[in-house]
């Protein structure tokens, strides 16, 4: 029988579930104006490079072996040698001239490997990777390196080798255990390779470990899902991330057309799948940071959590801030300078820039597009808005954003937030529907007509 709150919940779910941002960064990645940017981008590395302060970069390595078809990341799938050669070509081409344009020699003080799949290189292609970097830049031996890797393809001595290179935080991709979902996701994974990839790394020593999961994934049951999350449970990963799965069929035609939409859960179970979660990794002991993370108490997140110094950035939940963001590599996004930059999301189009970057999308942003981000950022982190953290002397928040009363009058009758006079708290419920409730401080919203984001539940 279902709880009063579970009731409750599908009232609301009713009413929420609506395309909506998942908020990595604000503006959203959709409204950042298209174009070539390559002055623009030049000026800003320029203007960073006289700042005294040190650089995150995330590094992307689209290549992966087979097709996933649940996947939303930018990735290519190849077995092609030398097309891989070429782009680590083309990174170090970009590495040169973004370190040329920063023109001074930055400290590199947090490094993350994206995909795709960076264990699709070989342990001598990512060495030659960090040596490049080392080439460029100044290496915070303090630092923060981490790397994702597919279980899949990832070996005992790659690890190894990843670890004497320096990086001490490794993510594995496990999505779902359970064989009948990983077939409809064309995606065969054993749990003794997860199970291996994590002891290894243990036994190496990576201070964190981490493990992706996905909920709302074709043929996914409450039940059976309980069976993955128990099992992810009792290897007690440091971190683990369990995304809502974004099915974005407009985007991925080819492949996601794979996915039968009639195995895909609905929102109704798709909310029990994350509560089911919720509930499992709580009582385990693990800490909820924000909306899809959980970490032990002991970690950096949780602790973060505790002392309100935790950030979001398009990574997810960071405990870093303050670093200037470079990406490199395809589809890769910086952050610095109050303005985002993307790289071209297109291989080709990606290698032939790679020597004077070009970013195809770029947005400047103005004093209320950056009041906006900390407020939605200090709702996603900290689960309530306090007016005086925002503004500076004498700004009233109620006043600035008295347009978002209405929203969050009602949102206060579902039982979603608290509001207080100097403070707006989510609930236990609210913290379900979360990019619901940043929504409203959206300028932008109104103005994207196509279909550009997943859906909230
Ligand atoms: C870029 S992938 C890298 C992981 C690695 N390639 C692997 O497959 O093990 C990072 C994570 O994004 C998540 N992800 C990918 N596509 C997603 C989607 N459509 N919706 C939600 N999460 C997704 C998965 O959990 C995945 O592990
Ligand atoms: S989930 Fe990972 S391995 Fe699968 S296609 Fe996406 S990036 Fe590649």
């Amino acid at each position: 029988m279902q709880s009063v709150f579970e009731q409750d919940l599908e009232r609301l779910v009713k009413q929420y579930d609506q395309p909506g941002p998942r908020y990595t960064s604000y503006p959203t990645v959709p409204v950042w104006p298209q174009g070539s940017f390559g002055r623009e981008y030049a000026e800003a590395l320029e203007a960073e490079g006289t700042k005294d302060r040190g650089i995150s970069i995330y590094l992307h390595i689209p290549f992966c072996r087979t097709l996933c078809t649940f996947c939303g990341c930018n990735k290519v799938i190849t077995r092609d040698a030398e097309l891989v050669e070429r782009y680590l070509k083309a990174l170090e081409q970009e590495m040169a001239a973004v370190a040329k344009g920063l023109g001074q020699r930055k400290t590199l003080s947090q490094l993350h490997l994206g995909g795709g799949t960076p264990t699709f290189l070989s342990l001598d292609q990512l060495t030659r990777l960090t040596e490049m970097l080392k080439h460029h830049f100044e290496i915070d031996l303090e630092g923060e390196w981490a790397l994702e890797a597919n279980p899949r393809v990832t070996t005992a001595e790659q690890l190894e080798g990843l670890f004497d290179l320096g990086f001490r935080r490794v993510s594995f991709g496990i999505q779902d255990i359970d064989p009948e979902v990983q077939r409809a996701i064309n995606r065969n994974q054993t749990s003794t390779q997860s199970e291996e990839a994590f002891s290894v790394s243990k036994k190496l020593g990576y201070q964190s470990i981490n493990f992706d999961l996905v909920y709302g994934l074709p043929l996914q049951t409450r039940v059976k899902f309980r069976k993955t999350l128990d099992t992810v449970s009792k290897m007690r990963p440091d971190r683990l991330a369990v995304y809502s799965f974004a099915h974005l069929p407009w985007m991925f035609k080819a492949h996601e057309r794979a996915l039968r939409e009639q195995d895909l859960p609905t929102a109704q179970e798709k909310i029990g799948l994350y509560l089911d979660t919720v509930r499992h990794f709580t009582k385990e002991g693990y800490v909820m940071i924000g909306m899809d993370h959980f970490a032990l108490p002991g970690d950096e997140l949780a602790l973060a959590l505790e002392k309100r110094t935790l950030h979001r950035n398009f990574m997810g939940y960071t405990t870093l801030h303050g670093l200037a963001q470079i990406g490199l590599g395809v589809s890769a996004i910086s952050d610095f300078g109050d303005s985002y930059w993307q790289n071209p999301k297109e291989l080709d189009d990606y290698l032939e820039q790679a020597s004077d970057p070009k970013p195809q999308r770029g947005m400047k942003l103005d004093e209320d597009d950056r009041l906006r981000r900390q407020v939605i950022e200090g709702l996603m982190c900290h689960g309530e808005i306090r007016f005086d953290e925002f503004g500076g002397n004498g700004f009233d928040f109620q006043e600035y954003f008295k347009d978002t009363r209405e929203a969050f009058e009602g949102f206060e009758a579902d039982g979603l937030v608290r509001l207080d006079p100097d403070c707006i708290k989510l609930t236990d419920s609210g913290r379900l529907f979360m990019r619901n409730l940043a929504m409203p401080f959206d300028r932008y919203l109104q103005s994207t007509s196509t279909p550009r984001f997943s859906r909230t539940v």
